[in-house]
């Protein structure tokens, strides 16, 4: 039974069932989740006890696990992943593409590390964004009907590219990439650790990247260890 003083963000990630809940009193539990649920319920003017009274519902109906997206069906996931990690990663690299520029422009005369930021935050952007529109496109659909053929004991639908491993390899690689540069980055920020003196922009560049880097490795975590291999299991099923 959830408090009035958790917070939505942490809630949505121990209790996928909680995301239906958020989502049909409107509550952003994303980069907006950063907030108790008696903070929310004020400020969207949300009765706190119905709010609890539906989470304790969803809970009820979904048994609670030590990993519930383990259990959870790989559609609610997939709609997880896109909902909490595309969307928040898609805004974040836009922010990032416009700190990094302007932090680089002021002070990359006595920061020479910030060009190499700059370029990384850009190769990111450039992988990311094609990255996320195959998942939501083709394999993330691709999923949920082998999912779906699954349950209804129908045919595995057929795929153009193959057996669904076959994305899948590609889509880790990509992660690799992403990952790679992330750790770059890591390195030539000191993990963050701002220079003396710097101006707000600076600091909102460091804390940016650094929300950014736990953002992408919780987001290719859900899809490296959980998401892909099950749907590599569901395929060799049939
Ligand atoms: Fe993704
Ligand atoms: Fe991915």
């Amino acid at each position: 039974m959830p408090t009035a003083i958790k917070q939505v963000r942490d809630l949505a990630m121990e209790q996928p069932s909680s995301v239906r809940v958020f989502e049909r009193f409107g509550i952003d539990y994303c980069c907006g989740g950063r907030k108790s649920l008696a903070q929310v319920c004020q400020e969207q003017q949300i009765p706190l006890a119905d709010l609890l009274q539906g989470l304790a519902e969803a809970a009820h109906a979904t048994p609670q696990m030590a990993d519930p997206w383990t259990t959870a069906s790989l559609e609610d996931l997939a709609t997880y992943i896109v909902t909490a990690c595309h969307g928040p990663t898609r805004l974040e690299l836009e922010r990032l593409t416009t700190l990094a520029f302007k932090v680089h422009h002021r002070h990359g005369a006595t920061h020479p590390e910030l060009a190499r930021i700059q370029s990384l935050v850009h190769q990111i952007l450039e992988e990311m964004t094609p990255h996320m529109e195959k998942e939501e496109r083709v394999l993330f659909p691709y999923i949920v009907g082998l999912e779906r053929a699954d349950q209804s004991g129908s045919p595995k639908p057929y795929a153009c590219f193959g057996d669904v491993a076959n994305p899948i390899a590609a889509m880790m690689a990509e992660h690799d990439i992403v990952g790679s540069a992330l750790t770059e980055i890591n390195v030539l920020t000191s993990n963050y650790q701002l220079p003396d003196g710097a101006c707000p922009t600076y600091h909102a560049l460091y804390t940016t990247l650094a929300e950014f880097d736990a953002l992408t490795r919780h987001h290719v975590e859900l899809e490296n260890s959980i998401l892909f291999p099950r749907a590599i299991a569901l395929s060799g099923k049939k």
